[in-house]
C-alpha cells in the first residue's frame, strides 16, 4: 500500500493497522500453545489496544476477552464477546461491575481481600456458589510485581486460595499469574510455571478449571539498553510454548485445566505502525540536526522504553537504504521541550515532506494517546488493496463536547 497514496487520502499523521499481520500473529501464538497443550484459549489483553476493529479481528480469529476496568467489559461485551469468554482482571473492579461480571458468568481472578468480601456478599444475595480465580505474583529472576493479587513466597496465595475454598459462596476455578511485559527470556515462564504447578499440587480437594499464565511475551522492538536488536532478541511464539507447556503438562495435576494466557502485545505491535511527515528540518546550537516531524509523544508513549524502527517511506523519493545516514534527533510537533522522539538516530538525509515510517508501535501507544496541543489523527485498516477507517480523525467538536461553560463565563467581564 502506498504509503504517499494513503497520506493524500487520510492525511498525516496517520495510524496503520495491518489486518493480515493481526490475524497471522494470533494463529501464530495460539498454534505454538495448541500443538503443546491439550486445551488452550488466548484472551486478548484488551488495555494493549482497545480499538474496536483491532479486538473485533482477533475475536474473529477465536480470542477471547481480557480486561481490566468495566469500560474494558462493556466494550468486550459491544463486540458480542460471550460473557464466559472475559476475563476480569485488576485492581480496581467497581461493585457494580463486580456485580455484572458475576451476574453474567465471566471469569473474575481475584487481586485482594477487599474484592473477595464483595464477591462473597454477591454470592450471598444471589444464593449461588460463584466460581473465582486468584491472582498469584511471584518472583522470578528480576521480576516480581508483586502489587497484584497475592505473593506466593510468602504464604499469602496459598492462604488467599484456601480462603476461597473454605467459603461455602465460592469455589476456587483457577490459578492467575502475570509475571510482567516484554519478556526477553522464555525461561522465566518455565520457572513460573514450575511454581504455578506447586502451588496447584499444593492444593488438595480443589478443582481447578483453568490456569492463566497472563501476557508478556516480547515483540519485535528494541529496549533502550538492549544490545541485540529485536530480530536475534525476541523469543518465537514456539520458544515461550516450549518453554511453558511441557512444564504445566508435568507438574499440574490431572485432569489438566484449561491453559489461559492473555498476550497483548505480541499480538499488536507488529500490527501498526505510524506514518509521519518532517514539517522542518533544523541544526540545534549543538551542531545536531533536529528533523521535527509532526508526530510527538502525545501519541507515542512508548518512545520512553523503545527505540522504534524510524524508516523512510520509500515513495517519497528520498533515498530509503542509499543515501548516506546522518545522525539526527527527531522531534515531535509539541511546544514543549520534552517532545523528543529519539535522541540521536541515524536516518538518510530528509527534507520538509519527506514521509516516515515509525514501526511496531501497536502496542500501549494507541491506549495511552492522548490529544495534547494536537487533536489525535485517523487510524485505518489495511488488506491487501483495500483501506477502511477504523477511527475518525478528532476534530475540535470532538473534543469540546464533553465540556460546560458555565453561562455566566460567557457575557463580558465586569
Ligand atoms: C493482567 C495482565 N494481563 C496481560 C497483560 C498484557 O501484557 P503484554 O502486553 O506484555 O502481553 C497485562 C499487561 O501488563 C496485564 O497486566
Amino acid at each position: 500500500m502506498p504509503v504517499d497514496e494513503l497520506v493524500q487520502r487520510f492525511g498525516s499523521p496517520l495510524w496503520v493497522v495491518s489486518e493480515t499481520t493481526l490475524r497471522s500473529k494470533y494463529q501464530g501464538l495460539a498454534r505454538a500453545f495448541s500443538l503443546r497443550y491439550p486445551r488452550v484459549a488466548v484472551a486478548y489483553s484488551y488495555k494493549t489496544n482497545y480499538l474496536s476493529g483491532v479486538c473485533a479481528t482477533l475475536h474473529q480469529e477465536g480470542a477471547w476477552a481480557e480486561v481490566v476496568s468495566g469500560f474494558e467489559y462493556e466494550i468486550a461485551l459491544a463486540l458480542g464477546v460471550p460473557p464466559e469468554h472475559i476475563i476480569f482482571n485488576g485492581p480496581l473492579k467497581r461493585p457494580e461491575e463486580l456485580a455484572r461480571a458475576v451476574s453474567q458468568g465471566a471469569i473474575i481472578n481475584l487481586d485482594s481481600y477487599d474484592e473477595l468480601a464483595v464477591v462473597e456478599q454477591l454470592a450471598l444475595k444471589l444464593g449461588r456458589v460463584v466460581p473465582l480465580g486468584v491472582r498469584v505474583n511471584m518472583s522470578v529472576g528480576p521480576l516480581a510485581w508483586d502489587r497484584f493479587g497475592f505473593n506466593l513466597e510468602n504464604g499469602q496465595a496459598l492462604q488467599a486460595c484456601q480462603r476461597v475454598m473454605a467459603s461455602p459462596m465460592l469455589k476456587l476455578s483457577g490459578l492467575h499469574v502475570h509475571l510482567g511485559t516484554f519478556i526477553l527470556d522464555p525461561g522465566l515462564y518455565r520457572q513460573m510455571a514450575g511454581k504455578l504447578g506447586d502451588l496447584a499440587r499444593n492444593l488438595a480437594g480443589a478443582k481447578l478449571e483453568y490456569v492463566d499464565i497472563g501476557g508478556g511475551f516480547a515483540s519485535h522492538n528494541t529496549l533502550h539498553d538492549q544490545w541485540l536488536p529485536a530480530e536475534y532478541a525476541t523469543p518465537t511464539f514456539d520458544q515461550y510454548a516450549e518453554a511453558i507447556c511441557p512444564a504445566l503438562v508435568s507438574l499440574l495435576p490431572q485432569p489438566l485445566p484449561l491453559l489461559l494466557m492473555e498476550p497483548g502485545r505480541a499480538l499488536v505491535d507488529e500490527a501498526m505502525h505510524l506514518v509521519t511527515s518532517v514539517v522542518a528540518t533544523k541544526v540545534l546550537s549543538s551542531g545536531q540536526k533536529a528533523v521535527i516531524i509532526d508526530a510527538g509523544v502525545n501519541l507515542l508513549p512508548t518512545v520512553a522504553w523503545y527505540r522504534h524502527e524510524v524508516r523512510v517511506a520509500a515513495e517519497t523519493g528520498t533515498p530509503a537504504d542509499g543515501g548516506v545516514l546522518e545522525e539526527v534527533t527527531l522531534c515531535g510537533p509539541l511546544c514543549m521541550n520534552i517532545d523528543v522522539l529519539q535522541l540521536r538516530t541515524a536516518l538518510p538525509p530528509v527534507r520538509r515532506g519527506t514521509l516516515l515510517v515509525v514501526r511496531n508501535v501497536g502496542a500501549y501507544n494507541f491506549s495511552q494517546s492522548m490529544q495534547f496541543i494536537q487533536p489525535r489523527p485517523a487510524v485505518v485498516m489495511v488488506d491487501g488493496g483495500s483501506v477502511e477507517y477504523l477511527r475518525m480523525p478528532e476534530t475540535t467538536e470532538y473534543l469540546r463536547e464533553l465540556e460546560r461553560v458555565p453561562k455566566r463565563l460567557l457575557g463580558k467581564s465586569k
